[in-house]
């Protein structure tokens, strides 16, 4: 019962050391000074995107599909910046998760669970990626899939929470219009292929760590889905990235989104976009929050779908990459797989 009260629950108790089940590994602790990326001279960092005009100017479309395609081959992630979705509504959604957290115990419990059936559930360290260490995290999640279900959502933060699925959903489109366009296909190629049926919001709350240095926020991983829309609040880096072998943080810029490229988006696009590995450190200072929207196809719906590389893509100098997959085989395979070791889609090559 004790764990029901989250990690925050923990911090609220005045912990100076963290508990052993929050202690990465010392051989993976020896490693991080070796894996941080230093970077001093250059301040090298993931592209940021303007988005403005994208509707109405067909030139500059073009050019930004070019960054879109440059940075989706190379990164994997993006920042966007003029995406449409109002200040007020990204500050409101970061403000909702806030809300949820700093309840009384007993009112989150009641979302406690750790059924991914669920439409909405509340936990920590949700053993996603079957890792040793528990992650220094409480995370709400909720799917919005098929009709919607409002009174199914946390009161605390319902309101705030729907709102920004609604905008979140016309971004999420409109990046895998750009994205198709990337491709060279049609702009709505993606989305016919059902990639955005359905979103899930997984709501993060890190608190501040004692030993940030000792702890993991979430452990190194890829994004199974297809696409995935990062809101992240203004005030504490956390998110890293892997460049050249190391981590490199992606410095939360106001109003801006992160956009990163998920497994099933690399695998249908015969590998040319990639999903990149990242992680989330912890920090003396806290709470961090962060939103991340998933769009993983029909999950809720025909997981007997199948996906595999798209057609148009392949040739005789591109010949195919990976296998077809059963949308919920390769569900099954990302969270049976452990991603320290093994990356899921390497089992569909
Ligand atoms: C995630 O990768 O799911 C979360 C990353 C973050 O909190 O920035
Ligand atoms: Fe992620």
């Amino acid at each position: 019962d004790e764990t029901k009260a989250g990690v925050k629950g923990l911090m609220d108790s005045g912990l100076l050391k963290i508990p052993n089940i929050f202690v990465r590994p010392s051989e993976e602790l020896a490693q991080e000074s070796l894996l941080t990326y230093k970077n001093t001279t250059t301040k090298i960092q993931v592209p940021v995107i303007d988005l403005s005009d994208i509707q109405i100017n067909a030139d500059k479309r073009k050019q930004i599909v070019e960054q879109v395609r440059i940075a989706s081959e190379t990164w994997g992630f993006f920042q966007v910046v003029n995406h449409g979705i109002p200040l007020t509504v990204l500050d409101g959604m970061i403000d909702g998760v806030r809300k949820f957290n700093d309840q009384d115990v007993v009112e989150k419990k009641k979302y406690y669970s750790r059924d991914i059936k669920r439409r909405v559930r509340f936990n920590s360290s949700y053993d996603l990626f079957t890792s040793t260490t528990a992650s220094w995290k409480d995370t709400l999640t909720i799917s919005f899939s098929g009709p919607a279900h409002p009174e199914e959502l946390p009161p605390s933060c319902r309101e705030l929470a729907m709102e920004y699925s609604k905008h979140v959903e016309i971004l999420g489109n409109s990046m895998l219009g750009l994205l198709s366009e990337a491709l060279g296909l049609k702009t709505d190629h993606l989305e016919n292929m059902e990639c955005s049926e359905g979103h899930r919001l997984h709501c993060n709350y890190y608190p501040a760590c004692p030993e940030p240095q000792l702890a993991i926020g979430i452990t190194n991983h890829s994004d199974a889905g297809f696409l995935t829309i990062l809101l992240q609040n203004q005030i504490v880096t956390g998110l890293q990235v892997l460049h050249q072998g190391q981590w490199l943080d992606i410095q939360p810029i106001p109003g801006a989104l992160v956009i990163n490229i998920g497994d099933l988006l690399q695998l249908v696009s015969n590998g040319k976009f990639r999903s990149n590995e990242h992680r989330a450190t912890t920090s003396h200072i806290g709470p961090r929050i962060s939103v991340a929207c998933f769009f993983s196809g029909p999950l809720n719906g025909d997981m007997n779908k199948i996906y595999g590389p798209i057609e148009e893509l392949i040739s005789e100098e591109n010949p195919r990459v990976y296998r077809n997959v059963l949308l919920s085989e390769y569900v099954a395979k990302f969270l049976s797989t452990s991603m320290d070791k093994y990356r899921a889609l390497d089992y569909y090559k």
